[in-house]
C-alpha cells in the first residue's frame, strides 16, 4: 500500500469532514458529530426504543437528535451543556456548568431517581491552546462523567465517553475497567481527523 504524504492526508480529512458537514445539513442533524454516534450505535447497539439515557455536553444537540429519535416514545433522553441548546422533542435539557455541584444536583432532580440505561459523554473544554492544560480538563471531566455514570446507571447499563489519548488515557481506561466488565476503543469514521480523539466504551456496568 502507498504510504500517504502529509499534505494528502490533510486532504483526505478534509474531504471527510466535508462529507459529513454535507450528509449533516441535508439529514437535518445540528454538527456532524451525529455520524459518529449513529457509527457507534450500529455496531454496538447501544441505543434502542425505550433507552433511558444521559447526554453530557449535548450542545448544539446532534447526539440528542439521534438519541430522540431512537429511543422513540418510551424512551427517555436527559442533556446538559454549559451553553444553550435549542429544543428537541423528546429531550429534557437543562443548561449549567457539569463541574458544579448546583448543576449537577439539578441535573439529578431532574432524573427523580430514574436509573438509566445508558451515559453518553461528549464533552471537550475550550481550548485554551496549552495541550497540558487543555488534557488535563478534558479528563476531569471525563472523571466527572464517569463519577456519574457509576452513580446512575443500572447494573449491565452502557457508558460512552469521548477522551484524547495521550496523559492520563492509562489511568482512566483503569478506572473504566473498575466500573464496567468491559471496556473498548471506538474510532468512527466521522472522528477520523481528530487525531487524538477516541471513544472509550463501558460496557456492562457492573
Ligand atoms: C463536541 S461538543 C458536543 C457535540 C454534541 N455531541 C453534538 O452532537 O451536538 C462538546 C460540548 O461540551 C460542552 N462542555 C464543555 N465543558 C462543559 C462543562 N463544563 N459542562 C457542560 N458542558 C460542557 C461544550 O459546551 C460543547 O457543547
Amino acid at each position: 500500500m502507498a504510504v500517504r504524504s502529509k499534505s494528502s492526508k490533510a486532504w483526505l480529512n478534509e474531504h471527510v469532514n466535508d462529507h459529513y458537514v454535507h450528509m449533516a445539513q441535508k439529514d437535518g442533524y445540528r454538527a456532524r458529530a451525529a455520524y459518529k454516534l449513529l457509527e457507534i450505535n450500529e455496531k454496538d447497539k447501544l441505543i434502542k426504543p425505550g433507552t433511558i439515557l444521559a447526554d453530557l455536553g449535548s450542545a448544539p444537540g446532534s447526539w440528542s437528535q439521534v438519541a430522540a429519535k431512537l429511543v422513540g416514545k418510551n424512551g427517555q433522553v436527559f442533556a446538559l451543556d454549559i451553553l444553550p441548546m435549542d429544543d428537541i422533542e423528546g429531550v429534557s435539557f437543562i443548561q449549567g456548568d457539569f463541574r458544579e455541584e448546583q448543576v449537577l444536583n439539578q441535573f439529578e432532580s431532574l432524573l427523580d431517581n430514574r436509573l438509566l440505561d445508558l451515559v453518553i459523554c461528549d464533552m471537550a473544554p475550550n481550548m485554551s491552546g496549552n495541550a497540558v492544560t487543555d488534557q488535563a480538563r478534558s479528563f476531569y471531566l471525563c472523571e466527572l462523567a464517569l463519577d456519574f455514570a457509576s452513580e446512575h446507571l443500572k447494573t449491565g447499563g452502557n457508558f460512552l465517553v469521548k477522551v484524547f489519548q495521550g496523559a492520563g488515557y492509562q489511568e482512566y481506561m483503569a478506572a473504566m475497567r473498575e466500573v464496567f466488565v468491559t471496556v473498548q476503543t471506538r474510532k468512527p469514521e466521522a472522528s477520523r481527523n481528530r487525531s487524538s480523539e477516541i471513544y472509550l466504551l463501558g460496557k456492562n456496568k457492573r
